[in-house]
C-alpha cells in the first residue's frame, strides 16, 4: 500500500468519514453515540468545524483509511484554547501506525492554531485509545463512573489532558 497521506478533508470524504465512524456505533463503546450518525448530520458537523477546529483524513490509493478532528470543547468563548479530539481508523486498518500518524498531526496542527490544551474523554475499556494517547504524553486527569450505558452496561468515561 502507498504511505498514507493526511490532508484536510473535504466535503467529498464525508461519506468515507461516515462510513467509519457507523462501524464503531454499531460495534465499539469507543464512541456513545446509538444510532448511525445521518449524511445530513455529518455535513452538518463538517461545517460546524471552522479553520480553528480542523476535520483530517489519512488517504492511501484513493481510499480513505482514518480520519481525526479537533472539536470544540465548550462554546463559552474562555475555553476558545481548549480542544477535544477525536481519532477513527477504520477497522480494517488498525495497528499499522495510522492512528498514531494522525494524533501526531492533529497535535503539530493544534500547536499551529495556537490552542493551549487538547482533553479526550476516552470509555474506559478502550485500552487502545488510551494507549496511544498516552503515548503522546496525555495523562489521565479523571474519571465519569458511569456515565455511559451502551451494549447493555454501564461505562466510564476517562478524561486525558495533553498541555501543547
Ligand atoms: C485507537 C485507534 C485510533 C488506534 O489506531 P491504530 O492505527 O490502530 O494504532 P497505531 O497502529 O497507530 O498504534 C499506536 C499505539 O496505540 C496503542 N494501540 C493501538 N491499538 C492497540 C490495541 N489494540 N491494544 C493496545 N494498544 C493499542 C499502542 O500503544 C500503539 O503503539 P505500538 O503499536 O507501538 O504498541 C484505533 O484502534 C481506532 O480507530 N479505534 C476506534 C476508535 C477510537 O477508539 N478512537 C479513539 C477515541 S476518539
Amino acid at each position: 500500500m502507498n504511505a498514507p497521506h493526511i490532508r484536510l478533508a473535504t466535503e467529498a470524504d464525508l461519506a468515507a468519514i461516515n462510513a467509519i465512524y457507523n462501524h464503531y456505533v454499531e460495534h465499539s463503546t469507543c464512541t456513545y453515540q446509538l444510532a448511525p450518525e445521518s449524511e445530513a448530520a455529518r455535513l452538518a458537523w463538517f461545517y460546524r468545524h471552522g479553520a480553528a477546529h480542523p476535520v483530517t483524513v489519512a488517504e492511501a490509493a484513493g481510499e480513505v483509511l482514518g480520519w481525526a478532528s479537533l472539536n470544540v470543547f465548550n462554546p463559552r468563548e474562555a475555553y476558545a484554547r481548549t480542544v477535544e479530539n477525536s481519532v477513527y481508523i477504520h477497522h480494517e486498518h488498525h495497528r499499522r501506525g495510522l492512528g498514531r500518524a494522525m494524533l501526531a498531526d492533529l497535535i503539530a496542527r493544534a500547536r499551529a492554531l495556537d490552542h493551549h490544551t487538547i482533553i479526550a474523554g476516552i470509555s474506559a475499556e478502550q485500552t487502545a485509545s488510551i494507549r496511544l494517547h498516552l503515548g503522546f504524553g496525555f495523562e489521565e486527569i479523571g474519571r465519569l463512573r458511569q456515565v455511559g450505558f451502551k451494549h447493555g452496561q454501564w461505562l466510564d468515561v476517562v478524561s486525558m489532558q495533553l498541555m501543547l
